[in-house]
């Protein structure tokens, strides 16, 4: 678990395609694909077989009852349906200005040492709050930061989630589980009080952030979003887009400090270069490691025929690192992805899978593809250097793997 890049290429090294492992959050066998044909079996698995929320379930005290993240079947769709509106292209291209002005004011202050992932954190959170959440005043950003920070605290660190997973018990408010309890209440407090702040200043009649679009929602009796509905979808949106977004921006930082030629090259300003360079680093770099799911049913996946019972898992990280499916595949070149008709073909579209996919491939895709190019577009004016020469190695935190020392980077 704390050298997830390593291990994954080791296991596939010995063991090859598909692989099971054991790991201690999910009692189940975890079987891993990384091959196209059993990745695009994985995804097409039917939910009612093979139910992805069953495998997050550990997150339902912080996520709620309606959760996307934790919902299968129809209940899923329907939820997904709703959540998936505010980020069609128009809204992507509307909230895009204020993305790139937060990122700038950030990267304004970058001189000297930084450690790009501490740094990402924070904007991200704020992006996410101003953005999505559609917090205006300083003074409700400070306490939903400050909440939200010591939620998460108590879940980033790997020995409190091991204690947290094998006593999973609240023994009073000094305990991790009593601790958890209390930061969420307290985060849930201020969250409905801003939701009754905006309700009665009538947000939803403008369009200036992804909450005003959710209000109006109405369901098939025409019903608007209950405060509840709607404080879930905010939290699986902040759990979902957080550390995701602020790893993967991290390791873009990480990846262009070594790579002067890269910088170079997005100085320049074009889109297409900047696209790739953020495909590459989704693929170089994945955040996330594994989009698994429980199998109810015996299915068939890759050729074989794998038990009811176990986790089955398309295995991002590996797919997008293999040597066998990928030409240089350590090596991290945006310029394979201009390559022309000459160059090197197409990937294979179950290789490049940094959001999983399916009915339950990231719903916020479109809004992280904005947001690190937005990040990166305002930081092409500076000159980023290694802190040290060796590339940084994979740790994980929480979900996610970030740079061993954070993406460690040296700013002229
Ligand atoms: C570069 C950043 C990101 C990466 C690499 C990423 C990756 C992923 C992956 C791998 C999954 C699971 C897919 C599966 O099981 O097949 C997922 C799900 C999800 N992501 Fe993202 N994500 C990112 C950013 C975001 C952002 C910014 C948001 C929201 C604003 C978001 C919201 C979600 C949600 C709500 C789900 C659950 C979807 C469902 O269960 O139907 N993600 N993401």
């Amino acid at each position: 678990m704390t050298r997830p890049g390593a291990f994954l290429r080791q296991v596939h090294h010995r063991f090859g395609d598909p692989v099971t492992i054991r790991t201690y959050w999910t009692p189940e066998p975890m079987v891993l694909f990384s091959g196209p044909d059993a990745v695009r079996d994985v995804f097409r698995l039917d939910p009612s077989i093979a139910p992805a929320g069953r495998s997050w379930e550990f997150l339902r005290p912080f996520a709620g009852p309606h959760s996307i993240l934790l919902l299968d079947g129809d209940e899923h769709l329907r939820e997904r349906r709703l959540l998936q509106r505010p980020f069609h292209g128009e809204s992507m291209r509307q909230f895009a200005p204020l993305v790139a002005e937060l990122a700038q004011r950030e990267l304004s202050t970058w001189r000297g040492p930084v450690v790009a992932l501490e740094r990402m954190r924070l904007l991200t959170l704020d992006i996410i709050l101003r953005v999505i959440f559609g917090a205006r005043s300083e003074r409700e950003m400070l306490e939903l930061r400050d909440a939200i920070e010591s939620t998460l605290a108590g879940v980033r660190s790997l020995p409190r989630v091991m204690s947290m997973i094998l006593i999973p018990r609240d023994l009073g408010p000094r305990s991790p589980w009593g601790r958890f309890r209390l930061a969420v209440e307290r985060f849930d407090a201020l969250l409905f009080a801003l939701l009754a702040r905006r309700r009665a200043e009538g947000a939803g009649s403008d369009e200036d952030s992804v909450l005003s679009l959710l209000l109006q929602q109405r369901d098939e009796h025409g019903a608007p979003p209950t405060d509840q509905q709607l404080r879930d979808q905010l939290v699986a949106l902040l759990v979902g887009g957080h550390d995701s977004s602020a790893a993967s921006l991290a390791w873009a930082f990480e990846r262009l400090a070594h790579h002067p030629g890269v910088q170079a090259r997005l100085r320049q300003g074009d889109p297409a270069y900047l696209d790739a360079t953020v495909r590459e680093v989704l693929r170089a770099r994945p955040a996330l490691t594994i989009a698994p799911r429980l199998l109810l049913e015996p299915a068939r996946i890759g050729g074989h025929t794998i038990p009811a019972g176990v986790q089955v898992a398309a295995c991002l990280w590996l797919a997008m690192r293999r040597g066998d499916l990928w030409g240089d595949a350590d090596a991290f070149r945006p310029e394979r992805w201009l390559d022309g008709p000459q160059g090197r073909p197409e990937p294979n579209s179950m290789s490049w899978i940094p959001y999983g996919g399916g009915v339950r491939r990231c719903a916020g895709a479109p809004f992280a593809e904005m947001e690190m190019r937005e990040v990166l577009r305002a930081a092409s004016g500076l000159t980023l250097r290694p802190a040290r020469p060796a590339p940084e190695r994979a740790r994980r935190s929480m979900l996610v793997l970030v740079p061993d020392r954070g993406g460690e980077v040296l700013v002229d």
